[in-house]
């Protein structure tokens, strides 16, 4: 059974394109088929994947206005790689653009190829709103990436207030989602409190695995590769493949 994963924050800058890119290559090398879809019209997951977005036949877009079959879209890099569904700027059109049952869109074209998929990977951008509208009535699990600074946490209570209420707003399922602390320095001591103070109020909604500050994370989408392609001993590297197993584990015993 595929599971649709929406990795979202509530700001830029939190890890999500990294979380995407590496999570869905760690699916991969636990042999689940794996599809990233890049719902960003910054197009970092599609260029992280060294494809170039400028180039590409057809984006998301396309494929959102039915001008382009799903699995038309689909990239297939090879071993080491997810499958991918490119992002390009043109994705910024679809906010400007009227048309029925705008939100549930993405869902509707994953349709099409999620038989093919253990797991279909979406990066999600705060805005265009719809985007990121499509992208949660589109999944089945909510991940939600927290960098530990403290500026992730002020105001924390407010935001998932929010995501509570776009869901309610669409009728969609509240109970699973989760969150990943990335950007972790075990070195610093406010890093390390707000780990702890994230732990004790979300309890189990926490992944057990964080995301070390790891400058090969950083340096993996200058080669157009996941990280396990540049430095599969970094701790980056171990720290996805652990968290790849630690959801493969639990969605097996549901
Ligand atoms: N664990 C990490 N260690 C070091 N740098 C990271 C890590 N995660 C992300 N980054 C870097 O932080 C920046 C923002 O990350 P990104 O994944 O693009 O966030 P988002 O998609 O939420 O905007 C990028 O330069 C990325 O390479
Ligand atoms: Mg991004």
């Amino acid at each position: 059974m595929c599971r649709i994963i929406c990795i979202t924050a509530r700001k830029d800058g939190a890890g999500k394109t990294t979380t995407a890119i590496n999570l869905s290559a760690a699916f991969e090398i636990a042999e689940k088929k794996t599809l990233l879809v890049d719902c960003d019209p910054i197009g970092h997951a599609t260029t992280g994947l060294g494809v170039d977005g400028m180039q590409i036949k057809g984006s998301l877009y396309e494929g959102m206005v039915g001008k382009i079959q799903a699995a038309k879209l689909i990239i297939k890099k090879g071993p080491g790689f997810p499958d991918l569904i490119p992002g390009a700027l043109d994705l910024y059109r679809y906010s400007t653009e009227n048309g029925k049952n705008k939100e549930s869109v993405l869902r509707d074209l994953l349709e099409e190829v999620k038989d093919q998929y253990d797991y279909i990977v979406i990066d999600t951008p705060q805005t265009p709103v719809i985007l990121m509208i499509n992208a949660f009535i589109a999944a089945d699990l909510l991940f939600v990436t927290i960098p530990c600074e403290y500026l992730s946490i002020a105001g924390i209570g407010y935001h998932f207030d929010t995501f509570q209420m776009i869901k309610k707003g669409f009728g969609l399922n509240n109970d699973l989602d989760h969150i990943l602390l990335t950007k972790m320095d075990t070195q610093e001591i406010t890093c390390r409190l707000i780990a702890k103070e994230l732990r004790e109020r979300f309890k189990k909604k926490v992944f057990e695995t964080a995301i070390p500050i790891c400058s090969q994370l950083k340096n993996s989408p200058a080669y157009g590769k996941p990280v396990f392609l540049t430095d599969i001993n970094s701790k980056g590297a171990r720290s996805y493949l652990k968290l790849a197993c630690e959801i493969i584990e639990k969605y097996q015993q549901r």
